[in-house]
């Protein structure tokens, strides 16, 4: 689909989208159609419910004195109300109802709100950057797609003041929605498709980009005596990979540390062993969310060209049952050198994780590492789907990334760390165990406090995005499927807190 930005001017063609705002009061764009054609505007809203209300919309078919097919109303409410966030839902409503309705191509005029705390070229960027997001398909696997259902937009025209602003805006924001949808296809992708060497792989595409791309393999993990990582992998007959992705986007001269991300990739989680429930289990071709997640934000820096240094690492396996799985009891060495006992082979995701952690802080020295992982079931009885929990060792890191997920409609809630919580990992035999002692109680926040074993103290921050990374339903901008989580916030977050300024 093609976006274009330009100044208002009433198109010959097409559909067109007009703002009303709160109690029917038209915009300066509305009030010149209602006149132009005869009136059709005023007397559309007299004959309905719609009154302006931010996000209802009314259509009018074929008016009179115009050659455009249609005049879609949109609501955008108070105009002391208005939000950024706004646009971006409204270009992904837009989107849908278009193409439901066979449009070929829209025009959307944005004014008569210039006095708000928006502008309106910001606003005219959001419109199109929802579209986009909103237009993602999964269609890999269909070998026949079907005619009549199939999109028909090609080109989205949003027309404002100061039009270039906008212009100039989108770029960065494509980038970014081509990350979310690198994220969205790999965590769709099934097991037999996606699995750690064939999802490194998909890593090395984006040397194209100018990321560097690094992929270490069983021998090299077990050189480097990543014994908790390489033991959930064990049982599979698939081969474990850590890849490593830098992008080096700062000045020449910057002396900071690289920030370095890092993913949980189960590529499959059948639990091992401690083997799941079959209903549901299908789901668990999205344990690999974290490092979806890291990769397409590497894609989203790389691709807008971010002034800044960073490292994506993920730990990617296959956790399988198998005459050569991990059991229930067995001792592992980590990377780190501190032991665990494995109580329970599904929780696996730390194990990975253990060692990425460790290796990440042990050859990169970042300035800060945040992780991402569908780390626990328990995240989902805590937050539902609204929120990711969020862990970390510094409040400031902690205070970033709740502004940044908040800015752009990625919302995170922070749950507490004590020692308290960290008693429950203690083993009797070993320097630890992967699962608390206390039951259902805390699984979360148990699972973080093991992860943080592993940081060294380095200033961290943990995502379980065990209720984000997958969706059941669509929204405006994300369609069901994987969703893309956490692409958005932490490119907003490199972008405000560490791209110089
Ligand atoms: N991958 C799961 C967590 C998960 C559950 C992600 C549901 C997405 C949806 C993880 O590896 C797991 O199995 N965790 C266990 C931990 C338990 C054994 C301590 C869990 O949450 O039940
Ligand atoms: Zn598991
Ligand atoms: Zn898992």
């Amino acid at each position: 689909m093609k976006f274009a930005f330009s100044e208002i001017s009433l198109p010959k063609r097409g559909s067109l989208a007009i703002a009303v705002f709160a109690d029917k009061k038209l915009s300066p764009t509305a009030a010149e159609v209602d006149k132009v054609t005869g009136g059709a505007v005023g007397r559309a809203i007299e004959n309905s419910r719609f009154t302006g209300k931010k996000g209802n919309t009314l259509e009018i078919l074929s008016p009179a004195n115009m050659e455009v097919s249609r005049i879609v109303l949109f609501g955008l409410g108070d105009k002391d109300e208005l939000a950024l966030r706004d646009f971006e839902n409204l270009g992904g409503s837009l989107l849908k109802k278009l193409n439901a309705a066979g449009a070929k191509n829209l025009t959307v005029i944005l004014d008569g709100f210039d006095d708000t705390a928006v502008k309106e070229s910001d606003a005219a960027a959001q419109v199109a950057f929802g579209a986009k997001l909103a237009s993602y398909r999964f269609t890999k696997f269909k070998s026949e797609l079907d005619k009549d259902a199939e999109p028909t937009l090609q080109k989205i025209t949003v027309e404002c003041k100061s039009s270039a602003a906008a212009r100039k805006a989108f770029p960065d924001l494509e980038a970014i929605a081509d990350g979310v949808f690198l994220t969205r296809d790999l965590v769709s992708e099934p097991a037999n498709s996606l699995y750690p060497e064939s999802f490194a792989e998909r890593c090395k595409e984006l040397t194209s980009l100018g990321i560097e791309v690094e992929i270490l393999n069983e021998a090299k993990m077990k050189r480097l005596g990543m014994g908790a990582l390489l033991g959930v992998g064990q049982g599979s007959i698939r081969e474990s990979r850590l890849v490593v992705m830098k992008w080096n986007g700062a000045p020449a001269k910057s002396t900071k540390k690289p920030l370095a991300f890092v993913g949980k990739g189960v590529c499959f989680d059948t639990g091992g062993i401690s083997l799941k429930p079959g209903p549901g289990m299908e789901e668990m071709k999205w344990d690999m969310g974290g490092a979806g997640t890291v990769t397409g934000l590497m894609k989203a820096l790389a691709g807008r060209k971010a002034k800044v240094n960073a490292i994506g690492v993920i730990g990617l396996v296959e956790n399988m049952p198998d005459g050569n799985a991990q059991r229930p009891g067995d001792i592992v060495t980590s990377m780190s050198g501190q032991t665990i006992e494995i109580l329970n082979t599904d929780a696996e995701g730390r194990l990975v994780l253990a060692d990425a952690l460790w290796y990440t802080q042990d050859k990169y020295d970042p300035e800060l590492i945040v992780d991402l992982a569908t780390l626990t079931g328990a995240i989902i009885i805590s937050l539902g789907h609204e929120n990711a929990g969020l862990f970390s060792n510094n409040d400031e890191l902690a205070d970033q990334i709740f502004a940044s997920g908040k800015d752009v409609g990625e919302g995170v809630w922070r749950l507490p760390m004590q020692k308290e919580y960290a008693k429950q990992i203690d083993s009797p035999i070993a320097d630890m165990q992967n699962i608390g002692s206390g039951g259902r109680g805390a699984g979360s926040i148990v699972a973080a406090e093991f992860l943080q074993k592993f940081v060294n103290g380095k200033p961290w921050a943990h995502l379980d995005i065990a209720g984000m990374a997958w969706s059941k339903k669509d929204t405006p901008t994300v369609p069901k499927g994987g969703t893309g989580y956490g692409v958005r916030l932490l490119d907003n977050f490199v972008k405000t807190y560490h791209e110089g300024k």
